[in-house]
């Protein structure tokens, strides 16, 4: 079998059974965006791919805040079938710096096929999927969907932001607003732009109907 095929099965296996918003269908999502950016930047194919494809194979946010369960996976994993030591690196890396995390991140040297998977990867969390994928993962966590009471903190660092339990709506103002600005590529901030508009007129609406003004 080829590595692609190789490696799609193996996170198929691995995301049985993880909440709906991080699962096989959001890797394929992020794996067809990437290539549809990749064909205007280029960038490796082959680490694209698999970047894409493993990018979420285990999230700090479902393993007791390991922040390097995911790296450590992809290296043992593609060590495993055999792939060149070059790409493993190339991918691995991807892998490590990919998530958001309140953005505050230190500076890393951003590679092409890095800023092709992420903007893949931030695509998928805007625009009505994005909004879906919100909502779950709120009801997974137990948190409110919106209270008035609770105003959003903006440029929270690292720390606030995993031990956060805010509201699903704030969530829209604390991150997934700012994402169409944080794009890499431009071929992802054109993508990102009718999502983005999409979730703006979502959220005058359910302050409309919140406030009994439609
Ligand atoms: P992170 O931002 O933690 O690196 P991800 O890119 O894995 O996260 O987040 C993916 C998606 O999970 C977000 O776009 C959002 O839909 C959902 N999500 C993450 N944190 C929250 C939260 N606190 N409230 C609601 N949804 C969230
Ligand atoms: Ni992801």
């Amino acid at each position: 079998m080829e590595v692609i095929e190789l490696t799609t099965q193996f996170v198929k296996q691995q995301l049985n059974n993880v909440e709906s918003g991080h699962d096989w269908f959001h890797i394929e999502r992020v794996w067809k965006n990437a290539l549809l950016i990749s064909k205007a930047e280029k960038g490796n194919k082959l680490i694209i791919e698999l970047a894409a494809l493993l990018h979420d194979i285990a999230d700090y946010k479902f393993n007791n805040g390991d922040e390097l369960i995911g790296s450590r996976m992809t290296e043992n994993f593609l060590e495993s079938i055999k792939v060149e030591r070059s790409i493993i690196n190339e991918v691995v890396f991807i892998v490590k710096h990919i998530s958001y995390k309140g953005g505050n991140t230190k500076k890393i040297e951003k590679t092409i096929e890095f800023n092709i998977v992420q903007d893949a990867d931030r695509l998928d969390a805007i625009g009505a999927i994005g909004i879906a994928r919100t909502f779950n993962f709120g009801g997974y966590k137990g948190n409110e969907i919106h209270n008035p009471r609770q105003q959003p903190k903006i440029g929270q660092s690292k720390e606030e932001y995993k031990k956060s339990a805010g509201t699903t709506i704030n969530h829209f103002y604390e991150k997934l607003l700012l994402l169409q600005d944080l794009m890499n590529t431009d071929t992802g901030k054109k993508l990102a732009k009718s999502r983005h508009d999409y979730m703006i007129g979502f959220l005058q609406q359910f302050h409309n109907e919140w406030n009994g003004l439609k």
